[in-house]
């Protein structure tokens, strides 16, 4: 769930509960000066009206009910002891009223919603012994309409959502920037990734400070770094080439010279691991064949008859990678295999088989590549693709250890996956699964 719905949701939530909350609390508040208010007025309507009918004579009593009928809209029935009569439910504003009244006029007035049958707010009264119930117009009781609170309760609920969403919206942008930002920086571009300063939020504006101190530091080590290892290259080869010259000119005896030489020649190749290893060439990726690009690789070690290959490549097998990493993967593989995987008859047997993308295997194709030498001890086969990381084996062979550390990142660096495996009937398994083209 992102981060905006979320806190909206969050919010929207709370806000629906304060509008309900407060809806609830100016109801009840309503409810009882409402209830008082109707209650005065009627007693008032109860009292006048007994009053004129007491003070009346008989004659005029006529017209009397018949204004008030006419003006008034009430009306004044003989009560009888055998009515039937129907009290308001409690908790209702009715019920408060009658309670309120039978305050006002003595305990023996009745207020009850329906009598013998009709409906209405009836109000039963005493003039000495002669009983009347006065109907009056109901609507008297009515309170505040459903449709007013349903109307305001949703321009208060619609402005607090739409309010919601802004704040969300506030809260949210200069998150997404950082996010943005970072991801620019994990990208290597830090240039692309200053963020505002001049935010009015403190907070913001510090969070963004820092976040640029942070990225400019991180330029200017990855433009140190940059610096040293062209200078590593370059300081270190030069006279490294001048060695080679001083001893194929300079030492007479041929097994020491061939011997200075091969020393060279390994200084010279850990050297280029430790460059390949250190430096980060922006990655190119593009649809590679991979039947040609095997046969690229593989095309030394054809030459030799110590390595027997066998390869099987669907022709059609294309990935997408960058050219020149993957040709350095490959290398690194072969060398490994010639190096650390020969058989116990001294020749290097390498079955290498791609497999297309199948169902399953998200898009990725493999390289196998199976040598038929010692392997490693299994519990070793974690460890191999750690930088400078040698089994015991391996010491008495020339490398750094870095050559495995190479390919599992730039086989990450392509979005693809490096497995290590044990061959059932022994040798190094290695896996390269990429992203089919
Ligand atoms: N095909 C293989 N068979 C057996 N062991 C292997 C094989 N490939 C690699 N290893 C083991 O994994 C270790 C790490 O390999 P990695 O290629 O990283 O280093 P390296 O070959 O020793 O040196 P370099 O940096 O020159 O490649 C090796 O030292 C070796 O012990
Ligand atoms: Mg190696």
């Amino acid at each position: 769930m992102s981060l905006f719905w979320r806190n909206f949701l969050l919010l929207a939530g709370l806000l629906t509960l304060t509008v309900l909350a407060w809806f609830q609390a100016l109801r009840t508040l309503e409810q009882e000066p409402r209830a008082l208010q109707s209650a005065q007025a009627l007693a008032s309507l109860v009292n006048l009206t007994r009053a004129a009918l007491i003070y009346t004579d008989p004659i005029a009593r006529v017209a009397l009910v018949k204004t008030l009928v006419d003006e008034e809209n009430v009306r004044i029935a003989v009560r009888d002891p055998a009515d039937e009569h129907r009290p308001f439910p409690a908790g209702t504003l009715g019920a408060r009223v009658a309670q309120a009244l039978q305050d006002k006029l003595g305990p023996g007035t009745i207020v009850a919603r329906e009598v013998n049958g009709f409906d209405g707010l009836w109000i039963g009264f005493a003039i000495e012994d002669e009983k009347y119930w006065l109907l009056a117009d109901p609507s008297r009781l009515a309170g505040v309409q459903g449709r007013t609170w349903l109307v305001w309760g949703a321009t208060a609920l619609g402005l607090s959502l739409l309010g919601a969403v802004l704040i969300t919206r506030v809260i949210n942008q200069p998150l997404q920037r950082l996010a943005h930002a970072a991801r620019r920086v994990g990208e290597g571009d830090f240039d692309g990734a200053r963020l505002d300063e001049d935010q009015p939020t403190r907070e913001i504006a510090s969070v963004n400070h820092a976040f640029n101190a942070m990225a400019a530091r991180l330029a200017r080590a990855e433009a140190d770094r940059r610096l040293m290892l062209a200078g590593i290259s370059h300081d270190l080869r030069t006279p490294l080439a001048r060695l080679r010259l001083e001893i194929e000119l300079g030492v007479p005896d041929a097994a020491t010279r061939a011997r200075m030489a091969d020393d060279v020649a390994e200084v010279d190749t850990i050297l280029g691991q430790f460059l390949d290893f250190a430096r980060e060439r922006p990655l190119r990726t593009e649809p590679v064949a991979l039947g040609l690009a095997l046969e690229r690789a593989l095309a030394v070690y054809r030459a030799r008859d110590d390595v027997l290959l066998t390869v099987r490549c669907p022709p059609e097998a294309r990935v997408r990678a960058d050219a020149t990493l993957l040709h350095r993967i490959l290398i690194n593989l072969l060398e490994n295999a010639v190096r650390h995987g020969r058989s116990a008859d001294g020749l290097v047997r390498l079955d290498i088989e791609v497999q297309l993308a199948a169902a399953g295997s998200e898009g990725l194709v493999a390289v196998h590549v199976r040598d038929h030498g010692p392997g490693v001890p299994p519990e070793l086969l974690p460890r191999l693709s750690e930088p400078f990381f040698r089994a015991e084996a391996a010491r008495t062979t020339p490398g750094s250890g870095l050559g495995l550390a190479i390919v599992h990142r730039g086989i990450e660096r392509m979005g693809g996956r490096l497995t290590l495996a044990l061959a059932d009937g022994g040798g190094l398994r290695i896996t390269l699964h990429l992203p089919a083209a």
